[in-house]
């Protein structure tokens, strides 16, 4: 009850950076964050949680962002491509599955020309009566965007990192600019595709000033979906001996973004699960309302390995999705494919 006196005040005053930082930093908030993102997600889309097929299609990239374990130098990474018949056959399990929503989702990989992402585009649709499709792939041009748009994509998810410069910086090396990736946004967003974006709490160097930052740039962007992940160490990258993020931080960032866009689809993030034991539930708990489903095949998957080779995923896509349906029903929810 204490929450709710002053919950008030602090909601009305959850939209400027000095109130974020005071929630973020007390977790005497928590509870009556997460309990009033969670009446929010309901309001909103019932007690449906979306369900939405993740096609990890290639592992390369052309970047060097010190966080990711597939940035070009790391040598002790596998690489592979998924051939047009292999994306192609994910789609036909997602199908058995019923669903009709798929991320396709890969590094900044330049095999990928736009004409090759426009013909799998439409082999897709062609082939799968018009799915909804969203991509994410790096940064492109206006124009590439724009003739995937034309070709049927219907999202593009695009992470910032870090709204501000300097942290930014520190995140990477000189062959990404903030400048590029928010301009790079904006285009999404002009190209007439669903703006996605995303926010990892707990990388290096981040503040709590720097989290309320990318909150507020996240509300103005008013993005179609967000999801909120927790940095974890991946040990081939420069940031090998870091820590992890801090499981309660995301659960209250997923639970401010719930109340601040009441209408996003927010992921609750298969990462969640690595850092805390119920950390997908958890972040459905705390106003989450999506959850993915990994199709690539096994001996891709493994290779898809954004954090740390320590996690090997043993379980088949079958026993994802009944975990996936268990987990729902857990929280009061049902799993939907229909969004
Ligand atoms: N921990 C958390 N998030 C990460 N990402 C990449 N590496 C990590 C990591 N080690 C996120 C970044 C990137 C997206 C594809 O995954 O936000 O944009």
């Amino acid at each position: 009850m204490h929450f709710l006196t002053d919950s008030s005040i602090l909601i009305d005053g959850l939209f400027n950076r000095h109130n974020l930082q005071t929630v973020l930093a007390n977790p005497k908030y928590n509870t009556g964050l997460s309990e009033m993102a969670r009446e929010n997600a309901i309001s909103s889309f019932g007690n449906k949680i979306y369900l939405k097929g993740l096609i990890e299609f290639t592992n390369y990239c052309k970047n060097s962002c010190y966080f990711c374990g597939l940035n070009v130098n790391n040598a002790n990474c596998s690489r592979y491509r998924l051939s047009k018949q292999e994306i192609l056959s994910c789609f036909k399990t997602g199908k058995d599955f019923g669903i009709n929503s798929y991320i396709l989702q890969g590094g900044d990989d330049s095999f990928y020309s736009n004409e090759r992402i426009v013909e799998i585009i439409k082999a897709i649709r062609r082939d799968f009566k018009d799915p909804s499709l969203t991509l994410s792939m790096g940064e492109r041009s206006y124009e590439s965007y724009k003739s995937f748009y034309e070709a049927g994509l219907k999202g593009y998810i695009l992470h910032h990192e870090s709204h501000t410069l300097e942290h930014f910086n520190m995140l990477h090396s000189d062959d990404v600019s903030l400048f590029n990736r928010l301009n790079s946004i904006k285009n999404i967003r002009q190209s007439k595709l669903y703006t996605g974006c995303g926010l990892t709490v707990g990388f290096p160097y981040q503040t709590l000033e720097n989290i309320a930052d990318d909150i507020l740039y996240i509300y103005d962007l008013a993005p179609r979906s967000v999801t909120v992940m927790p940095f974890i160490p991946h040990k081939d990258t420069v940031f090998a001996n870091e820590s992890s993020g801090d499981a309660e931080l995301v659960f209250k960032v997923i639970s401010i973004l719930r109340i601040m866009l009441p209408k996003a689809i927010i992921f609750s993030h298969y990462s969640l699960d690595f850092i805390h034991k119920k950390g997908v539930e958890k972040g459905i708990l705390s106003g989450a309302n999506a959850v993915t489903l990994s199709l690539a095949p096994f001996k891709y998957r493994k290779k898809y390995n954004l954090y740390t080779n320590k996690i090997a995923e043993k379980d088949s896509i079958y026993k994802s999705y009944e975990k996936l349906q268990l987990l729902a029903q857990k929280t009061g929810g049902e799993i939907s494919t229909d969004y």
